[in-house]
This record gives structure tokens, C-alpha cells and sequence, in this order.
């Protein structure tokens, strides 16, 4: 996600990860629906082993640390949030780091993951580098991002509503999910000119559900989302809420929301 001012500069802000609220959202209402199950994924598609040393870049509240331990790997999860990695639980080293200045030795790791974390990163490049830097000649690396021109609810549902209040309030201040995905193509090539060998990528979708649309709707302030929406002033916020209740809210049941993610993968030469 990124904001818009109304200078038209985007400016990221994955920092704002940083709040503790975001990541006590996150991990209730964000992990379990949506970034756990995809978690599966990533750890199936690295390939992950008993007895790998695997690192989780930009782990967050810890989905893919956790998977990746329970299939047998010694894991640390690293993060520039504290707070998210409050949550990652015992068993799983954490570090808080940038992606591009990884507190570990050269060629020491296994196995590199990182689930929707290189699009809040302004050196994206960097960071796959550094985690190739860390890989043992031979180690993998894979990594996920949301893919482009697909919709990902409740997250659009709710860009579109802070679209309608910022046009109703003459703002010309926005908030957009497309800075954050990518297509096949895309992530090939960033492996490609990190330096990566035997890159391939897969395009593939997950269909996920909240249990109640109060859960749905508390999962958007477990996102840079939430803090810019309790930034409106007046009732704005309320206004967007109910924006966005309308949209998800199926005769007080919520909907089935097809995700679809691009993974790619490489291999330290
Ligand atoms: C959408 S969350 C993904 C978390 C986790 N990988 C998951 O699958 O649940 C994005 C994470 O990227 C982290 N992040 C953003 N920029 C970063 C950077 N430059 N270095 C390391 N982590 C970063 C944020 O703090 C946040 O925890």
C-alpha cells in the first residue's frame, strides 16, 4: 500500500507496520484467514526440509516462520517491526533488521522466504541480494507477492471506499492496493538480476473467507490502512466504515474472496 499526497508523490508506508495495534490486528484477524493459508504455499513451493536453517524476511507476526518450523525447519524470523515480531512465539529466533542488511553470516542459511514483504521495501533489489548473500551456494530463495490486476478483498473494498470519502471531502489524499503486486514476469526478473540461478515463478489463487463481517472489516486495521483511516478527521471514518460494511456485508454474512499471489523461487549459484 502506499499513500498518495496531494503532491501526487507516493509515499510507502510499510513502516507503518511499526504500530502496535497494526500487528495485534494482524495477527488475529489477518494471519489466520488469509496470510497462514498462503503460507503453506510458499513453504511447499521453497521446499522446505527438516533440518534446513530457514529465515523468514520480513516475517511479521510470523505465517511463514511458523509453517516453515512446523515442517521440520531450525527458523528465524526477521522484520523491521518489533511489535510484529512480538508475536512470532517461542522456538523461532527473531531479528529485527531491514531486509537489506540481514544480521547473519555469508552462505550460513538454507532456505530464504518472504511472503508480501518486498513491496513495502523502497530497495526491493537490495533485499534479494542481501537474502542471496546469506544463502550456502545451492540454497533457495522464495517469495511471494499479491499479482496484478486481480482483486483482493476486503482491501479494494476498502481503497474504493477511502477513494468515495477523499472525492466527497475535496482530499486529494489516497490510499491504493496496485503499487503492491507484481506478475510473473515481474518477479523472474527481479530474482534474475539479484543473481539468482534456476528462477522460475507460478501464478496461483486461494479462495479465503472471515468468519464475520466485524472480523473482515478489523482485519483492515492489521494494515497501514488502519492508522490513515483513524487519521480522518470528523466523522469521516465512520462514513468509510459504513462505505465498506455495505460492500462486504452479504445479509450479515461475509463473502468468499478469491486471492491471487505470484510465487517465484531461485537458487543461490
Ligand atoms: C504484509 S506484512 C507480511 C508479513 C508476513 N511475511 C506474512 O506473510 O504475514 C509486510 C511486512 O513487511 C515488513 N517490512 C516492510 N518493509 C521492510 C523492510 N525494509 N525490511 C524488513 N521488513 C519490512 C513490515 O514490517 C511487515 O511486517
Amino acid at each position: 500500500m502506499s499513500a498518495r499526497g496531494s503532491s501526487g508523490v507516493k509515499t510507502p508506508i510499510g513502516g507503518q507496520f511499526q504500530v502496535a495495534s497494526v500487528a495485534d490486528n494482524y495477527r488475529t484477524y489477518l494471519e489466520p484467514v488469509l496470510f497462514s493459508p498462503w503460507a503453506h504455499r510458499l513453504v511447499a513451493y521453497a521446499g522446505v526440509r527438516p533440518g534446513d536453517i530457514v529465515v523468514d524476511v520480513a516475517a511479521g507476526t510470523g505465517a511463514v516462520a511458523r509453517v516453515a518450523a512446523r515442517a521440520g525447519g531450525e527458523v528465524t524470523a526477521t522484520d523491521v517491526s518489533a511489535h510484529m515480531l512480538e508475536h512470532v512465539p517461542a522456538g523461532i529466533r527473531t531479528l529485527v533488521c531491514p531486509a537489506t542488511a540481514l544480521d547473519l553470516a555469508d552462505e550460513s542459511v538454507d532456505v530464504v522466504l518472504c511472503q508480501q514483504g518486498l513491496q513495502f521495501m523502497l530497495d526491493p533489489l537490495s533485499a534479494l541480494r542481501e537474502a542471496l548473500r546469506v544463502l550456502r551456494p545451492g540454497g533457495v530463495i522464495a517469495v511471494s507477492v499479491w499479482a496484478t490486476d486481480e482483486r483482493l478483498d476486503p482491501f479494494d473494498a476498502f481503497a474504493e471506499a477511502l477513494q468515495r470519502d477523499a472525492v466527497a471531502a475535496g482530499s486529494g489524499r489516497t490510499i491504493s492496493n496496485a503499487p503492491v503486486a507484481t506478475t510473473v514476469h515481474g518477479i523472474v526478473d527481479q530474482l534474475i538480476v539479484a543473481g539468482a540461478a534456476e528462477v522460475r515463478a507460478t501464478r496461483q489463487e486461494l479462495a479465503v473467507r472471515w468468519p464475520t463481517v466485524d472480523s473482515e472489516i478489523a482485519a483492515l486495521f492489521g494494515t497501514p490502512f488502519g492508522p490513515f483511516l483513524d487519521s480522518l478527521p470528523g466523522g469521516r471514518r465512520e462514513g468509510v466504515l459504513a462505505d465498506v460494511r455495505q460492500q462486504l456485508d452479504r445479509d450479515g454474512h461475509t463473502a468468499t474472496h478469491l486471492t491471487t499471489s505470484v510465487l517465484g523461487r531461485g537458487v543461490k549459484r
